[in-house]
């Protein structure tokens, strides 16, 4: 069982906190996802070291304590400005890992202080869950909040095994994630219906696998679409799709399944990207919103089309259009390509749920335990397909 903030007496919530978030996104609609809980916290009247990572950094070196050599876009810096924006406080820049020295300036600051340790990726026992590290992060607070769902399917020290050396808690936002997408997955109302498109099929093997004796309907689109199709035969051309023979095997079983939906008409690229389905046509939109329209839960996956350019992504906005208009189905997204367009085009709103993940929601979603979670609930972490790289 996880221990929630909300269920948190206060009391115990009054010392220096480890919060574990993820800033790992181009905008920071991660970042104001959390702003409720560091709020929470400080109100209990805790001090607090949030801890993030950014990217996958790779080529340099922690050098007397500094990191030296990385990207200067992965340091965090700037993500201490923002979310002092957001929480109107100051958030202190900790740019080193000269962990005695932290732990002074921690114990030295006033309650109600908040720092920001810098990429903990740059650290190498970070990604390797080195229990030697989690030791020495945990050493920096009297208890652990993780509110990094996103970051959740990575067996990082941070996420994972720091829960063995100290007493852990699920963040608000945690909590909101396993609520949400929970609807998803135990007993959701049917029609259950699945938008999957994106680049790659690859990454949602797990969760059509999970859904595909749970679902009503798989609405295809982007690179899952194409490579279903060439499956079934059809001639996409230089679309993309996935030429894995051991992908294609997995995908192979929904080229006859009677569940999926795939486009009926396409909008092809011009020029150097002739040959190329950029979008899905018309007829596709309006069977794909007949199907948006009947539905008692609708998860979505990825865009339809190349939303990176305007005039392809019609089909995505129609979706988006179409699930906003469905107001007895429970909808969800996630994942950073979508959550962004659906921003910048205002169709957020007409969501029921919006999951910070983007591989974690996927894992979720495919029935898989999470690492960060696991651990939470003091059943150890364990990778998961995704998290063991
Ligand atoms: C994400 O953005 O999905 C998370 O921050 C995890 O990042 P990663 O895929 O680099 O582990």
């Amino acid at each position: 069982m996880i221990t929630y903030l909300r269920s948190a007496t206060p009391s115990s919530l009054a010392g220096t906190a480890l919060l574990r978030l993820d800033f790992n996104t181009k905008d920071d609609w991660r970042m104001r996802a959390v702003v409720p809980t560091v709020k929470f916290l400080l109100k209990a009247g805790a001090t607090i070291v949030v801890v993030s990572h950014r990217g996958r950094p790779s080529g340099g070196s922690i050098v007397k304590g500094v990191p030296t050599g990385f990207p200067a876009d992965l340091r965090l810096r700037k993500d201490a400005a923002k979310l002092s924006a957001l929480i109107g406080r100051r958030v202190a820049f900790i740019g080193h890992f000269r962990f005695s020295e932290i732990k002074a300036r921690i114990a030295a600051a006033p309650k109600g202080s908040v720092f920001l340790l810098d990429n903990l990726r740059f650290m190498p026992g970070e990604e390797k869950n080195d229990p030697a590290f989690a030791r020495t992060l945990a050493s920096l607070a009297d208890y652990y909040v993780n509110d990094a769902f996103a970051v959740s399917h990575r067996a990082n020290a941070s996420v994972a095994a720091v829960t063995k050396f100290l007493p852990s808690y699920g963040g608000l936002e945690l909590q909101d994630e396993i609520d949400g997408l929970s609807r998803a997955i135990v007993a959701p109302a049917h029609p259950v219906v699945l938008i999957l498109g994106g680049a790659k099929a690859s990454d949602k093997l797990g969760v059509i696998r999970h859904f595909r004796s749970r679902a009503d309907a798989f609405l295809l689109g982007g690179g899952s679409a194409n490579s279903v199709l060439a499956l079934r035969g059809e001639d996409v051309k230089a679309s993309l799709r996935e030429t894995d023979p051991k992908i294609l095997a997995a995908l192979k079983p929904l080229a006859r399944d009677p569940k999926v939906v795939l486009p009926v008409d396409f909008v092809w690229g011009r020029g150097k990207d002739a040959g190329k389905i950029l979008d899905l046509g018309p007829r596709s939109q309006e069977i794909f919103a007949k199907k948006i329209a009947s539905a008692r839960t609708i998860v979505w996956s990825g865009p339809l089309g190349f939303i990176e350019r305007a005039p392809y992504a019609k089909a995505s906005i129609a979706a988006a259009r179409a699930i906003g208009k469905n107001r007895k189905a429970f909808s969800l997204t996630g994942g950073g390509e979508t959550v962004m367009f659906l921003k910048k085009y205002k169709l957020d709103e007409g969501f029921s749920f919006i999951s910070t993940g983007g591989g974690a929601m996927l894992d979720f979603l495919a029935g898989e335990r999470l690492p960060g979670i696991a651990a939470l609930e003091g059943r150890g972490a364990r990778k998961t397909k995704r998290g063991g790289k």
